[in-house]
């Protein structure tokens, strides 16, 4: 038995009511490998299809080739509105809608109202031209429109790539461009913490480098825009006549529900495409097993429709449950540190999911924050996005959850399309750090660098060797890359790119990226990317980005620097550059450090040695390792004075 004191114990309350007690998960995880096509048939049937399908799995990952329900047909969006109303469940609370000022006002929908917003949104879509298989961007702030057009696409077929609205105008061309998406649905401006973002704005400068057919505009905050005759539309205008009917186009289950654009090791952002019924098998159940939901709960995501998080667990996860979720357009420190808890308290939260950045930050603004609210409602919490540490996992659990209340500490990835490692509410004992165990159905395997396979406890490469329903199908436009990317570095299994520690008990410690991604307050980023942007700036020469270890971002970006010649470094032109990252992917992606310098350490082949960069960002100068290979090893020692001085 591993040490006793790592185990918090899940809180008996945590067993009133469960769908899912510690036997039935040893039971129901066991016949989800030993015959995984019985097990996926049976939670298909939770599923409303036009024709049920008779095949369920079908999948090779070498060559690779993966479908799920592939005779089935559907629509997810009658699977997620439609359908309870047809059930007489119309009057129930679908979405709540929390505004960033606290004083605004609070909207509530219940699922017939979704349907009619939905119906609304669906065709005016159509009115405009939309059709079948047409992508579609959605650029906008977190208002229940956003989940409308979502839905409002997938019941039209058209395929949906919502964009973040924290993204520059130079990232939506790049994804715009990529998908060859002609139709555009934005908002005026955003709200964030009572910052107005010129979302407008941001999709006319983009469309001055990529076209676009039509682009949709919902009047949010009444700021003033700019609309270009016959390519921009108001939606309150060319939605006022639009009929209330739209039936809900039945899907092939492989058919593409959505492509989300996600960074890599290499090159820029992929179009992750899932499709639509293995995903909608996946997202139902993750939600109704790991959030343990009972009828009539709040659920509240603290996510961003515009990541994976917010399509599985703000609208097609709950939505497919019947459930209410809070969708809040703000930020947890405005107006004050409090503003989650105090959501929480105003809404009777029951369930909160949100990400370790947050926690840590919330951490440090002191507890008083969180004492001054009611959050007895408050029966289940839930991490996302990054490793959480155990001393902010502690504080989650004490001073958020009062020690009466469980966590789960959710991994998994954009193109795992929902929740593969986790401990289940009722069915898990916790360990502060440790994600737990396995998902009904996900079979992870820990290989070394070689690829042979980690038995027991062990530390490796995180792997998983069959397919589970949620699983991306491919890169849009670019299956070679797909392969490439998730399935050659360990032939015949799906590399995650995570590094990862299985102990004593079987719980999986997810201990990071082991490749050139870096995890910035929950949002994953390239460092090849922040490269790129660097090198357009013409003073630039050549950029090494590097993760290093931050407080409250998990990791931060640390950029090493050489300038073209005769150009001398200065506090402003690091500042300039840092704007300038900013403007070419967006404030996400905001340099840290700028760590301007003569040379970088190469190979004598040139490659650049990030190992040591790495390190060097790290502040860990005893441990760089072998540095013979250099062409200068004197580099290194320049950097780390460089590095001593910041
Ligand atoms: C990467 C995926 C999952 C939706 C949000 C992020 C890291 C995610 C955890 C966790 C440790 C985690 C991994 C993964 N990650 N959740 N609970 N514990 N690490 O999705 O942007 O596709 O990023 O986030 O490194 O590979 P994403």
């Amino acid at each position: 038995m591993s040490d006793q004191s790592e185990w918090v114990q899940r809180p008996a309350s945590a067993l009133k009511g469960t769908n899912c007690t510690a036997e039935q998960y040893e039971k129901m995880y066991a016949s989800s490998l030993q015959d995984s096509d019985a097990f996926w048939a049976k939670q298909a049937e939770r599923i409303d299809w036009f024709q049920k399908p008779s095949k369920i799995a079908n999948w090779s990952f070498d060559p690779v080739d993966i479908k799920w329900f592939e005779d089935g047909t559907l629509n997810i969006c009658h699977n997620a509105v439609d359908r309870h109303v047809e059930a007489g469940n119309g009057d129930r609370t679908a979405i709540i809608f929390e505004p960033d000022s606290p004083d605004g006002e609070v909207r509530t929908f219940s699922y017939a109202d979704v349907q009619r917003e939905v119906i609304r949104m669906a065709n005016t879509l159509k009115k405009l031209g939309v059709a079948k298989g047409d992508r579609v961007t959605i650029y906008m702030p977190m208002v229940p429109e956003g989940a409308f057009a979502m839905l409002a696409c997938a019941r039209i077929g058209a395929i949906h790539s919502v964009i973040f609205g924290g993204f520059s105008p130079d990232a939506i061309a790049g994804r715009v461009d990529d998908c060859e998406s002609d139709w555009i649905v934005t908002a005026d401006e955003g709200l964030r913490g009572s910052k107005t973002i010129p979302l407008k704005a941001n999709v006319d400068s983009a469309l001055e480098k990529v076209s676009a057919k039509g682009v949709l505009v919902l009047r949010h905050t009444g700021g003033d825009v700019s609309m270009t005759d016959g390519r921009d539309h108001w939606y309150h205008e060319l939605s006022a006549e639009v009929s209330d009917e739209c039936l809900c186009e039945p899907m092939n289950a492989e058919d593409p529900l959505f492509i989300l654009y996600t960074s890599g090791s290499t090159g820029k952002p992929k179009g992750v495409l899932h499709t639509t019924g293995g995903y909608a098998v996946w997202t139902e159940t993750t939600f109704r097993y790991i959030f343990d939901y009972r009828d009539g709960e709040v659920f509240w995501c603290t996510a961003d429709i515009g990541w994976v998080t917010g399509h599985s667990y703000i609208v097609y996860g709950p939505l497919q449950n019947g459930a209410t979720a809070l969708m809040f357009e703000g930020v947890p420190n405005y107006p004050d540190h409090d503003r989650f808890w105090q959501v929480c308290a105003k809404h009777k939260v029951n369930i909160f999911y949100t990400a370790p950045t947050a926690i840590r930050a919330l951490m440090r603004e002191g507890d008083h924050h969180v004492e001054k609210h009611d959050l007895s409602s408050l029966r289940l919490l839930g991490s996302v996005g990054e490793p959480i540490n155990p001393e902010a996992w502690r504080w989650y659990h004490e001073t958020v959850g009062k020690e009466r209340i469980p966590i789960i500490d959710t991994w998994w990835q954009t193109e795992t399309g929902g929740c593969m490692i986790t401990t289940l509410p009722a069915a898990h004992d916790m360990k502060p750090g440790s994600a737990g165990k396995p998902f009904f159905g996900v079979q992870p395997q820990l290989v070394d660098n070689e690829g042979a396979e980690l038995e027991g406890a062990a530390s490796g490469n995180l792997c998983i060797t069959h397919s589970w329903p949620g699983q991306a199908r491919t890169v849009y436009g670019d299956h070679e890359r797909f392969i490439q990317t998730y399935f050659s570095t360990y032939p015949g299994k799906y590399f995650t790119g995570d590094g990862c520690r299985r102990d004593e008990d079987g719980y999986y410690w997810i201990t990071g990226r082991v490749d050139d991604v870096i995890n910035v307050s929950g949002h994953r980023m390239g460092t090849a990317e922040v490269e790129s942007a660097l090198v357009l700036h013409p003073k630039v020469s050549e950029a090494a980005v590097v993760g290093f270890p931050h407080d409250i971002k998990g990791q931060g970006i640390y950029c090493y620097v050489t300038l073209m010649d005769g150009v001398e470094e200065s506090d402003e032109l690091s500042a300039e550059l840092r704007q300038w990252v900013r403007k070419e992917i967006g404030p996400i992606a905001t340099p840290d450090h700028l760590h301007f310098t003569p040379a970088l350490p190469k190979t004598r082949s040139g490659k650049i040695m990030r190992r040591i960069l790495r390190k060097i960002g790290e502040n860990e100068f005893g441990s760089l390792g072998d540095t013979s290979t250099l062409a200068d090893p004197g580099v290194v020692d320049a950097l780390i004075e460089g590095r001593k001085n910041r």
